[in-house]
């Protein structure tokens, strides 16, 4: 008979990682598909404020709780000219947008995001083209957006209604310079260069703000992780950040390898450590680098009929995955990563927000609606903020096609200590079995169960619709807590979020 399937995990209050940085609970508006027209902004919805952007939009983000909002793009950015999307929008110019070939009205531009950010109570990572241009353009648009007055870019910020500058603190220097596939791609040499030279004019301009440097589109890149060492020889002192993006799939209808992917996540988010270390040994540096994933999340469904739209027209349906019930368990595993890399993983975005490959959708003059990965987002962003815990954690694992020693549970744990509060996120990734797991929480005396939120479904492909939620959690778990130990049945296939509370009746 084969041996039961147990866990057991032990969380002290002592053993952290680090105080997980809020904005790794970011997101990502592109002027892609519906994510900006019909999304965010549709003046003619009857729920659109006076400014055109949807009430109901701003009303899920809020939900989510997103601490910074990368704009504008995404390879959209690499020919993105800054100065078509200000000033009186009966003046702006239609252009082809040749990423995406679609065409781009301009009726929305860094005004009216850093607008609609404040309503959602976000802040704005602004992205600049080192694609078509370069250190002129970056430079006079954080002269607009930044400075307070008196010169020619702040002052025609304040002559197309903008007294006061928006104060932009994060900056992207380009977007997936390495990719074949970004208008004006570079070695990592040639954008190592710009991207230094761009840093020192910003800086200038603003000596506050902090600074991204591309790292690859990917992990599967040729060129990774050569693209981040060259890069970082270039930059160190000039930037703060590395970036990392990544996408995964499951092509081949293979549930137990796809619910691991999250471990080669965390190697490549290991290697870019790895290497940024390099870097900061071989400059004899005392500055650390650290980690912007500002581009993570699943990508596949939507590939196939993508390839169907005609081009050059505006705002269609791109990028639109519909997400199911497995897709919404890679992502609480991938919010797991994170939580585990607390130390030096301090940004990172959930591409993307709205309509293209997102947790929030619409339909034109209609319904909003929650994707089943609006789930596991929420909670982690809601109830994630605090020290991220080392779990000490002994799992049974599987093996699967690209994967050895996978650990059927992830766990994470963060500890509000202001609010007296531990949330413990769990994925249990067995596709038949529940596992049982006790969790030694003896160190947090005194603390009772909140909740057990779950999120299961009996059908991995199980999808939601504007009027349909099959997938959304539960608060009826298993877990008690008993003398310092937590006992979880963990069902099958399922995302749990565990919270107790110091002294509840306070
Ligand atoms: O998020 C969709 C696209 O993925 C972005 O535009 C690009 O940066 C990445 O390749």
């Amino acid at each position: 008979m084969p041996e039961a399937l147990k866990a057991t995990v032990i969380l002290d209050k002592s053993h952290q990682i680090a105080k997980v940085d809020e904005r790794i609970y970011g997101s990502f508006i592109e002027h892609l598909g519906r994510a900006v027209y019909g999304g965010i902004y549709e003046p003619g919805h009857p729920l659109a404020d006076e400014q055109g952007f949807r009430k109901d939009v701003i009303e899920l983000v809020k939900e989510l709780n997103v601490p910074i909002i990368r704009y504008p793009g995404g390879n959209m950015l690499s020919s993105y000219n800054w100065e078509d999307g200000v000033g009186p929008v009966e003046d702006r110019p239609r252009r082809l947008e040749l990423a995406w070939r679609t065409i781009e009205t301009n009726e929305m531009g860094t005004n009216e995001f850093a607008d609609w950010s404040k309503k959602t109570n976000s802040e704005v990572m602004m992205a600049v083209n080192l694609g078509t241009r370069g250190i002129d353009a970056a430079r006079n648009l954080i002269e607009y957006t930044n400075h307070p007055g008196g010169t020619y870019w702040s002052d025609l910020r304040k002559s197309h209604g903008y007294e006061a500058p928006h104060n932009i603190k994060t900056w992207c220097l380009g977007n997936e310079m390495d990719g074949p596939w970004q208008v004006g791609q570079k070695t990592a040499h040639e954008y190592g260069r710009l991207a230094k030279e761009t840093a020192k004019a910003m800086r200038l301009v603003d000596p506050t703000i902090e600074l991204v440097a591309c790292g690859s589109s990917s992990s599967d890149m040729p060129t990774f992780p050569e693209y981040e060492a060259t890069t970082l020889d270039h930059t160190y002192e000039e930037v703060d950040y590395i970036s990392l993006h990544q996408y995964y799939g499951n092509y081949s209808n293979d549930p137990a390898n796809y619910l691991a992917k999250n471990m080669d996540m965390d190697y490549f988010i290991n290697t870019v450590i790895s290497t940024c270390d390099y870097i900061k040994a071989k400059k004899r540096s005392k500055k650390t680098m650290y980690l912007s994933f500002d581009e993570w999340n699943v990508w596949y469904h939507s590939k196939e009929s993508d390839q169907k739209i005609e081009p050059w027209t505006i705002a269609p349906p791109q990028l639109e995955d519909h997400y199911n019930f497995e897709d919404s368990l890679l992502v609480g595993s991938m919010l797991i990563t994170f939580l585990q890399h607390a130390d030096r993983v301090k940004m990172a975005c959930l591409a993307q927000l709205v309509n293209v490959i997102a947790p929030i959708m619409t339909e034109n003059n209609g319904r909003s609606w929650k994707q089943t990965i609006f789930y596991p987002y929420m909670h982690a962003s809601v109830y994630g903020r605090g020290i991220s815990l080392q779990p000490i954690l002994n799992s049974p694992k599987y093996d699967s096609k690209d994967f050895t020693d996978v650990p059927y549970i992830d766990c994470a744990a963060v500890y509000n200590e202001e609010n007296e509060e531990v949330t413990i996120f769990m994925v249990n990734k067995h596709l038949q079995e529940a596992i049982p797991i006790s969790c030694n929480v003896k160190s947090f005396d005194g603390y009772q169960l909140v909740e057990h939120a779950v999120l299961e479904n009996e059908d991995l492909k199980a999808v939601n619709t504007a009027s349909h939620q099959a997938v959304s959690p539960h608060s009826n778990g298993s877990a008690t807590l008993n003398d310092g130990l937590l006992e979880v049945n963990l069902s099958k296939t399922s995302w749990n979020v565990i919270r107790l509370k110091r002294n509840l009746q306070n």
